[in-house]
């Protein structure tokens, strides 16, 4: 019988950082079975040659991993994928740290995966690709004569041409995607910015069943917005009590904030804005409270530490200026919290801020929303920048560069009447429930059939 067999750097653990990536696949592939290969927690002197079964027995799939060296974790995880295609995909070419080691520790990892994967394969097997650490993986695995169907989905956003040709091996990377037969994005501009490059770096050609030909070698290319388990997410949300000691909701309107602590997702700019709503409506004094949870990530990178230096400060500062004897305006935790008090908070906040300055989705938009009570609803206020602002459209859409506009936008939904908030959230959490995580992965998984499928008429044809 064919497997579904993923691939991603992290796999999901109760010891691991909070991520999107991680949350999504433990959905899908708890419902579809199957095999997922990542990356172990554990350190290795030698760089592994094999896959062992990690044995977390409550599993419903299996899980594989590969340990990676303290050089790997340094030149291929921190370095190549996050000092370099991270900060470039999310448009800030500015922080990318180019260095030779990295490119061949990544394009090492890489070939020395396909190796390991090449060895597990049955014919007939799909093999799912996620994310930006495993780019050229396709192409490794085509080397080694690997003829399975293999799909990329990547979470984050493409980048636009300029920024992508600042990478010095781009062309390369071009050619290497070419090597999957589907190429999954998370949004319609994703694709757009995909597309432009194939065609200004590659001089590729667009085919009218939407894929892209370069290099002699052609793919199919879509996109897939990812979704959540909006039905348990909502069942749980409502199911727990909320955690004791927050506030009182008929004296204090929550607003929350829950976000990796990346510079990708508009902290500083969130808190200024939040500040901006204090000084322009002294009547909220007292009345409101605002929730940043921002647990660590990534690091030992220095954008990571700068960033939460800048956010601590702010946090400060802001709390200095307003706060009074009996009031703490911003509260700010730099922690994970276990994912059903998430649920409840998001329930209690009568606002939820998601405004990221480049996002490929954002999970926490399409969270929050499902964890509303229908009958009370909270509001919304999302980045464009967010991938999740393409479908999430009656949400109150903001330019997360602009305090002004977020500070009004955050004191509309404070004050948007009952009827107007049920509507926004019904036809959300619609959408939600119709996209959710199993609609995106059974979409993706039959266009990835179909697609092999049409490749293997055309050759033999
Ligand atoms: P990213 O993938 O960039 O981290 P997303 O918003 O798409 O951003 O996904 C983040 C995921 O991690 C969400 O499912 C969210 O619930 C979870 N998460 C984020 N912060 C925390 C936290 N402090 N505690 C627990 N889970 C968190
Ligand atoms: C984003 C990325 C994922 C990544 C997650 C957490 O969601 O798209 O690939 O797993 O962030 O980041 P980390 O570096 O901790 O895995």
């Amino acid at each position: 019988m064919s497997r579904i067999i993923v691939v991603s750097n992290r796999l999901p653990s109760p010891r691991s950082s909070a991520g999107g990536l991680a949350v999504a696949l433990t959905d899908c592939l708890s419902a579809t079975g199957g095999v997922w290969i990542g990356t172990s927690e554990d350190i290795a002197t030698e760089p592994g040659q094999r896959l062992r079964p990690l044995d977390e027995t409550e599993s419903l799939f299996v899980k594989m991993g590969f340990d990676l060296t303290r050089q790997e974790h340094e030149n291929y995880y921190l370095g190549y994928s996050n000092s370099v295609l991270w900060p470039v995909f999310h448009g800030r070419a500015d922080l990318m740290d180019y260095r030779e080691e990295y490119d061949i520790s990544y394009h090492a990892l890489n070939a020395r995966l396909a190796a390991m994967i090449a060895g597990l394969l049955r014919p007939g097997d799909l093999l799912w690709v996620q994310d930006y650490h495993f780019l050229p993986l396709a192409a490794e695995l085509r080397r080694l004569g690997v003829s399975n169907a293999i799909g990329l989905f990547l979470h984050i956003p493409f980048p636009d041409t300029n920024d992508l040709q600042v990478i010095p091996d781009h062309v390369e990377l071009l050619r290497a995607l070419l090597d999957y037969d589907l190429i999954g994005l998370q949004t319609q501009r994703d694709v757009n910015a995909f597309l432009g490059s194939c065609r200004t770096c590659a001089g590729a050609e667009l085919m009218i069943d939407g894929s892209v030909s370069a290099f002699g070698k052609r793919t199919a290319v879509a996109s897939f917005p990812i979704g959540i388990d909006t039905e348990g997410f909502a069942l749980e949300a409502s199911r727990t009590l909320p955690p004791r000691h927050v506030e009182d909701p008929e004296r204090q309107h929550l607003i929350i904030g829950v976000d990796r602590l990346d510079y990708s997702k508009g902290l500083p700019q969130r808190f200024l804005a939040y500040e901006r709503l204090l000084e322009t409506h002294p009547e909220l004094a007292g009345r409101v409270s605002f929730l940043q949870i921002a647990p660590p990530t990534r690091s030992g990178l220095r954008a990571y530490s700068e960033i939460r230096a800048e956010l601590e400060r702010l946090a400060g500062c802001i709390n200095g200026a307003h706060a009074d004897i009996d009031w703490t305006p911003l509260r700010y935790i730099h922690r994970a919290l276990p994912r059903e008090q998430l649920g409840s908070l998001y329930r209690r906040a009568r606002v939820g801020l998601v405004t990221p300055l480049a996002d490929g989705m954002n999970l926490v938009a399409k969270e929050y929303v499902a964890a509303q009570d229908p009958e009370n609803p909270g509001v919304l206020v999302l980045s464009r920048f967010a991938g999740a602002a393409e479908q999430m459209t009656e949400a109150l859409l903001v330019n997360p560069h602009d305090r002004g506009a977020v500070a009004q936008a955050i004191h509309r939904a404070l004050r948007m009447p009952l009827g107007e908030r049920r509507a926004r959230h019904a036809s959300l959490m619609r959408k939600l429930l119709e996209e959710d995580i199993t609609w995106w992965s059974t979409t993706y998984l039959k266009r990835l059939r179909d697609t092999v499928w049409h490749r293997k008429i055309v050759t033999a044809q």
